[in-house]
Formats: structure tokens, sequence, C-alpha cells
């Protein structure tokens, strides 16, 4: 396997971007290639069985046409659906997932109450559920499924964008530094951090907004070097493949990565 072969970076449409742009920080000598699965986005309101074949089809473009060296899948939805089998069908292939950071978060909680959003796909996965009852008692975690809010990140449609992130945290409660307030809130789907900007004043100065960029980079570049497959040095690039609007996908990367 080539040290110069890239890593794949795949994700239902554009919130993979969030991931991606934590993994160039961390490693800039890797190549990446980045797959949108855009004509098949959203996957959080689809079953599981959409999902599972979704990612078991983009697994195998990713490695017949490039040949990456490892994968991340940058998800949350698809990890919880699929990771366990994407890495009993590749043993050799280094596969890094995405799950809501509940034990970062409760760390950073003072009051003990932290928001949860997320698809429904991901809430109602048994991976998820694992996770949360192995934190049963540490901290109350308030869950929010979040219908349509990832396909508007999608499409940018701000409008809609605007009124489902002030739905959802109406629902969620009460935000703030006070006991018995959500004073830190874990973005579990990879497109809800590009929504931060409206969710942030909805919350407040003192609410801490978590998501998973940093921690999944630095799980990556474990994995490589782990595997001997790290590239050491040079400056690496991005190539781009997607299932449905090249352009979409450009404009969301001239937008959010600067690229
Ligand atoms: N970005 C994805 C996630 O992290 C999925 C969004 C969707 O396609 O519904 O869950």
């Amino acid at each position: 396997m080539s040290l110069q072969a890239p890593i794949g970076v795949f994700d239902s449409g554009v919130g993979g971007l969030s991931i991606l742009r934590a993994l160039r920080a961390e490693l800039p000598a890797e190549n990446f290639v980045y797959f949108a699965d855009s004509g098949h986005a959203p996957y959080g309101e689809r079953g599981d069985a959409y999902v599972i074949a979704r990612t078991h089809a983009v697994a195998r473009q990713l490695l017949d046409e490039h040949r990456i060296k490892a994968l991340v899948v940058a998800c949350n939805t698809a990890t919880a659906a699929a990771i366990h089998l994407l890495r009993a069908e590749y043993p050799g292939l280094p596969v890094v997932g995405v799950e809501p950071a509940l034990k970062p978060a409760i760390a950073l909680s003072r009051t003990g109450r932290i928001g949860v959003m997320a698809t429904r796909g991901t809430l109602a996965s048994a991976k998820f559920a694992a996770l949360h009852d192995s934190l049963k008692g540490q901290a109350d975690f308030v869950l929010q499924p979040c219908d349509g809010l990832a396909d508007a990140i999608q499409n940018d449609d701000a409008t809609k964008i605007v009124a489902l992130c002030a739905q959802y945290m109406r629902s969620l409660g009460t935000f703030g530094s006070e006991n018995g307030q959500i004073d830190t809130l874990v973005l579990g789907c990879t497109h809800y951090p590009f929504a931060s900007h409206h969710l942030q004043p909805l919350a407040g100065p003192l609410v801490r907004l978590v998501e998973t960029g940093e921690p999944v980079a630095r799980q990556a570049r474990r994995l490589l070097e782990a595997a001997g497959l790290a590239k050491p040095q040079g400056e690496g690039g991005t190539g781009w493949e997607t299932t449905g609007d090249a352009a979409a996908l450009a404009a969301a990367a001239g937008r959010w990565l600067q690229l």
C-alpha cells in the first residue's frame, strides 16, 4: 500500500466537510478524497437497510477507483448503522467513524444537563443506545432528533435552517449555567456545525457546542501511524467525488473550507 494513496472521507453529503476540515489541519501531508453521497441524502430518516447499502457501495467505489489506504466515515448515521459491517468486510483497512461526543460533553458540563442533537437514525441505533447506557448516571442527556435539519443544511436553505434550529432548540428546553439548565450541546450530526452560527445565539454565550472533528482527526492519525501508513511529509491535496451536484459540493467546500 502506497503512503501516497488517499484517505477516503465519506458522508451522505456536505456534512463531512466539518470532519475533513479537522483532518486536513491534523494531517497536512496526507491526500484525501471526499465522497459526498448527495444523490442519496439525507440518510438520517431512511432506515438502516438503506444506509448500510449506500455505505457498502461508497466504500467499494473508493477502494476500486481511488485505492484508498484508510476510510473515515464522516457521518454519525452511517457509522451507527454500518461501521461494524465495514470493519468485518475489510479487516485490513483502517476505518474511523464518528459518534456523538457524549463523553467529552460530560467533561465540559457543570450543570450535568447536556443536549444532544442528531438524526433520528443515529438516536435510534443500537450503537448510540450502548453509548448512552454506558454513561448512565454521569449526566442527564436530553435527546433531540432533528428531522429535516441536515437536509436543509445540505440544500443551503437558510429559511428552513433558521426555523428548524429555533424549533429544536425550543424543544430541548432551557439553556444556561444554572442548575437544571443545559450548558453543553452535542452536535451529533456532521452537518450541524455548519449551523453553529444559528445555534450559538439561541443557546446563549455560556453554552458550549461540542463537535467531533478534532478527536476524529486525532484518531485517524493514531490508526495511520499504528498501521505504518502515515505520509510523513509533503503537501497533501483533496480530490472530490459526488453522486449529486458537483457544483453544489464545490460551493460548500468554498464556503466552509475556503477550498
Ligand atoms: N451528516 C450525517 C450525520 O452525521 C447524516 C445527515 C443525513 O444525511 O441525514 O449523521
